[in-house]
């Protein structure tokens, strides 16, 4: 784990560089998941870098993940889109995966928008489904707020009961409305990965309350509510989870789902950025 000193000196050095380069300082960020990037098509005045060009960051490796910032506007929106996320399951420390959301709360970022491929649990979920996050359950066995706790970024003991920002979550259902998309919600429970769930594990998911399975997410949404940022989830279900249905679990399927309603998610998360 990196001391206090070393974590600020760090965010420091990224933070300075950024502002060099960056001339629109951005209010909302954006973390695409797998499969989702065509989002960062619709930003305008844009501005990439790619992580390995900012001081700190890790270097994403993961296929489907470009592995960039892209700073810019969406309809008038001043954002920074993340392209691609570090995951635990790639040996990355949990400070390592969740550096870019403190960038972001050091340049000023003040809410975030969290996407993700999951599997869906929920019987009512089909694959191709867009669910927002409700809430989360944390299996993933660490925490990124674990350690000295840096006051000057956010409380020892944050509060997670409005985890994911219920007004958010409310004209985010509308929106869904407004598109055609079916409006519903779930809860995420984030394993560390990188195997898929046991079909006992998915029944143990099912019976303490999970909705959908996934192996993101949850450190990048404790560091931006530890930063006081409101934050949106959206859960794109590329397959059912282990076990439901006769079948095996691949990458490719879960890469084949998010690419066809690929559309449809970027409308949506357009949506978002718009009323949000
Ligand atoms: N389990 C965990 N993570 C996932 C899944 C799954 O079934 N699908 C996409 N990401």
């Amino acid at each position: 784990m990196i001391s206090e000193k070393e974590h600020s000196v760090k965010l420091a050095e990224a933070r300075s560089y950024l502002m060099e380069r960056v001339t629109t300082m951005p209010e909302l960020g954006v973390i695409l998941g797998s499969g989702l990037g065509a989002f960062a098509d619709l930003i305008e005045e844009e501005i990439v870098i790619p992580y390995k060009e900012i001081p700190h960051f890790p270097i994403s490796t993961v296929e489907g993940h470009a592995g960039q910032m892209v700073f810019g506007t969406v309809d008038g929106r001043k954002v920074v889109v993340m392209q691609g996320r570090f995951h635990f399951y790639e040996g990355y420390a949990m400070q390592e995966v969740t550096f870019p959301i403190r960038v972001m709360q050091v340049l000023g970022v003040k809410g975030l928008i969290v996407t993700n491929a999951a599997g869906g649990i929920n019987a009512a979920f089909h694959p191709g489904d867009l669910i927002l996050i409700k809430d989360h359950i944390n299996l993933m066995g660490d925490n990124p707020l674990r350690g000295a706790n840096l006051s000057s970024l956010g409380p020892r003991f944050p509060d997670l009961s409005d985890g994911y920002n219920l007004e958010w979550r409310q004209k985010a259902l509308e929106i869904a409305r407004e598109l055609g998309i079916k409006p519903q919600e779930g809860v995420y429970a984030a394993m560390s990965g990188p195997n898929y769930e046991t079909p006992a594990e998915i029944r143990y998911l099912r019976t303490i309350g999970a909705d959908m399975v996934g192996m993101s997410t949850v450190p990048e949404v404790l560091v931006a509510n530890h930063a006081g940022m409101r934050v949106l989830g959206i859960s794109c279900v590329t397959n059912m989870a282990a076990g439901i249905l006769p079948q095996k679990l691949s990458h490719v399927e879960v890469m084949e789902t998010a690419n066809r309603i690929e559309k449809q998610f970027v409308r949506f998360v357009q949506g978002l950025v718009r009323e949000l």
